[in-house]
């Protein structure tokens, strides 16, 4: 599975007509795909008129609600195409996570647990460089940087990418970057010496391929539909079906199958095919013990072991579908879990930490 967040802090450049009409084009090739929106505004979802449809649950809720898992969120579009809408309350996410743990890798962590059930995963982010856009940032292997030809845009794709970086050297986590031109109107000149602007500073990562201005794309948004369900527009359609094969022969730097790894590091517990690995920074500890409601909060707890490679404490425990509060045990100390941002009040007013498997 991998995961392409289409991600720029400008807004007008086309994040949300490329997501849709990437999303659609990789439809096209038979792929399964994923669309998550992102942004508070809504328009992915509005833009394949998925808002009038009954759905339960948002984007807000996944990230909100541990209990709130991909497939609740999820509305099927088309054959290939399921979505995860927007609604405007996912703006109040930032503030209601604001000092709490792990809360830049909650999209992540809900991403993973579905492991490969999708082909690609298309995440539609805000115009800003807030936490919603973090959360799809640490959730791709990859991002495509849509870039419409002005020059404040060409700017903007330095800071971009410098943001990127820092957020790399943080987290360890490495995402493969793409720059594409869109929204050009291929004949004039200005046009070109941009596109030969953008291939002076950042060749290796510009996409050969370029989206054409075309009013269509406002015409299929309102209508609700993405390039394909538009008549005469096959040389949009043929710009967004080579855009999705340009992404097939690039390589990601990860896929899914490697996040658990980094998820292990940065969000704990990891749960996979009814396993749970819990793992602890603690390398200076002498003893680390897991207890929870999965041993009856036995006093000695189930013992962890530090892995020589990484340095965490970690155990693999065997979990039924459920609901499970813990604590680690370092040196005695009971603590929660620093790395995850679920908890509940125990009776003694303290944080216990919860795990849905
Ligand atoms: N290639 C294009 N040709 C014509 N209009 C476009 C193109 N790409 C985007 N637009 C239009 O520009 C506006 C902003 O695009 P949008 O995809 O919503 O940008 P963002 O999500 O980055 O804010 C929309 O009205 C959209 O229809
Ligand atoms: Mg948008």
């Amino acid at each position: 599975m991998r995961i392409i967040a289409v991600i720029n802090q400008k807004g007008g450049c086309g994040k949300t007509t490329v997501a849709v009409n990437l999303a659609a084009a990789l439809g096209e090739l038979e792929k399964k795909v994923l669309l998550v929106d992102m942004d508070p505004q809504s328009h992915a979802s509005l833009s394949l008129d998925i808002t009038g449809r009954v759905v339960d649950h948002t984007t807000y809720d996944l990230l909100r609600d541990p209990r709130v898992m991909v497939e609740d969120a999820t509305c099927r579009y088309d054959d290939h195409l399921d979505v995860i809408p927007s609604s405007p309350v996912l703006g109040a996410v930032e503030q209601e996570l604001a000092g709490k743990d792990a809360r830049e890798t909650r999209l992540a962590s809900k991403l993973v647990r579905i492991e490969d059930r999708y082909d690609y995963v298309i995440i539609d982010s805000p115009p800003n460089v807030g936490l919603l856009t973090f959360n799809a940032l640490m959730a791709a292997g990859e991002v495509v940087i849509p870039v419409d030809p002005s020059y404040f845009s060409l700017q903007g794709v330095g800071n971009l990418l410098e943001t990127v970086e820092l957020l790399e050297n943080e987290t360890k986590h490495r995402v493969t970057v793409s720059i594409l031109v869109n929204n050009i109107e291929k004949r004039t000149n200005f046009s070109r010496d941009i596109v030969q602007e953008l291939e002076r500073l950042y060749g290796a990562e510009l996409m050969e391929v370029t989206i054409s201005h075309s009013v269509k794309y406002k015409v299929a948004a309102l209508r609700g539909v993405p390039i394909f369900g538009i008549p005469r527009s096959d040389r949009l359609r043929w710009e967004f079906l080579t855009l999705a094969r340009e992404l097939e022969d690039r390589s990601s730097l990860i896929e899914t199958a490697d996040m658990g790894e980094w998820m292990e590091k940065l969000h704990g517990p990891r749960v996979a095919s009814g396993r749970a690995i819990f793992s602890l920074d603690v390398p200076a500890a002498g003893s680390v013990y897991l207890t929870g409601e999965f041993n009856n909060w036995s006093r000695d707890g189930i013992r962890m072991e530090k892995d020589d490679d990484d340095g965490l404490w970690k155990i693999a425990v065997d979990l039924d579908p459920g609901e499970y509060e813990y604590r680690y045990i370092v040196d005695g100390v009971w603590i929660k879990d620093p790395r995850n941002v679920d908890s509940v009040l125990n009776e003694f007013g303290q944080e216990n930490s919860l795990l849905i498997v």
